[in-house]
């Protein structure tokens, strides 16, 4: 399975759910690819030095004779777990791939060969529907969804969906959304509920039964370069998290 975190939305729990998701699967011993396609590169430095690195995958996108596997790092504290990082170069993709007939495919094209070492990849993308975005959607088989638990969190849903449509109608038809997940959600607010209601409406049974609650821990551990299950493996995020890889994996 290839899964991207995806919504145009800023700020509403795509890093956080990439990162953790990835190393919840990782945990359990499962061979999994943490593909960071945002230039910003932040799932990228919650699990390596990216100051260190010498190649993004934007080498790789945009030079043929840079081989995927060659961006590829393990990640430091977490077995099981590779990283193809991502670095501010990523900002020129879309700049770079413009007018380029394969430029839709190039992830796609570059996982192809190396996704058969892996049980699992894990794509975060940027706060956009551009090119980079499309790049994740064409490479992947589903889509998850972070809904911030918030008053506008519906607000741009339909974009999003709609790129998805075009993305099945024009490139790749097999793709699934495989859920929508609520993230940030603090039940001390009254309006939580009624925000919940109002995203079943639109997602019904495809959001997970799995909320991720609002935790400080998860803020702080990419500070750490720790997944939450080795930063604060007792707290809420880490439960939570848990259980959405659970969940993902029985919907797969
Ligand atoms: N459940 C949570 N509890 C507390 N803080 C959270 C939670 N989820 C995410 N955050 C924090 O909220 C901020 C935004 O989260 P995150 O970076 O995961 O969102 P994003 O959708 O990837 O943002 P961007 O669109 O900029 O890439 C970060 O500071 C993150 O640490
Ligand atoms: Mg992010």
């Amino acid at each position: 399975m290839i899964v991207a975190i995806t919504n145009q939305k800023g700020g509403v729990g795509k890093t956080t759910t990439a990162i953790n998701l990835a190393a919840a699967l990782a945990m359990k011993g499962l061979h999994t690819l943490l593909v960071d396609l945002d230039p910003q590169a932040n799932s990228s430095m919650s699990f390596v030095d990216v100051h260190a690195l010498e190649r993004s995958v934007y080498d790789a996108l945009v030079d043929p004779a840079v081989a995927f596997e060659d961006v590829i790092v393990p990640a430091d504290k977490t077995q099981s777990l590779a990283v193809a990082p991502a670095n501010i170069a990523l900002a020129k993709l879309e700049a770079k791939l413009l007018g380029e007939l394969d430029g839709h495919f190039r992830l796609k094209d570059n996982l192809e060969t190396v996704k058969d070492r892996y049980d699992y990849v894990v794509i975060d993308t940027p706060p956009t529907l551009g090119l980079i975005t499309v790049n994740a959607l064409v490479a992947a088989s589903h889509v998850i969804i972070p809904i911030q638990s918030s008053y506008f969190a519906l607000e741009g849903t339909d974009d999003l969906l709609e790129t998805i449509d075009k993305v099945k109608a024009r490139a790749h038809p097999a793709l699934q959304i495989l859920g929508a997940v609520i993230t940030l959600y603090d039940k001390r607010t009254l309006l939580a509920q009624d925000i919940q209601n109002e995203i079943r409406k639109v997602f019904g049974n495809k959001i997970f039964k799995t909320v991720i609650s609002k935790s400080v821990r998860l803020e702080e551990s990419p500070a750490y370069r720790e997944s939450i299950f080795t930063f604060a493996p007792r707290s809420s995020g880490a439960y939570e998290y848990y259980k959405l890889s659970e969940e993902v994996l029985s919907r797969v």
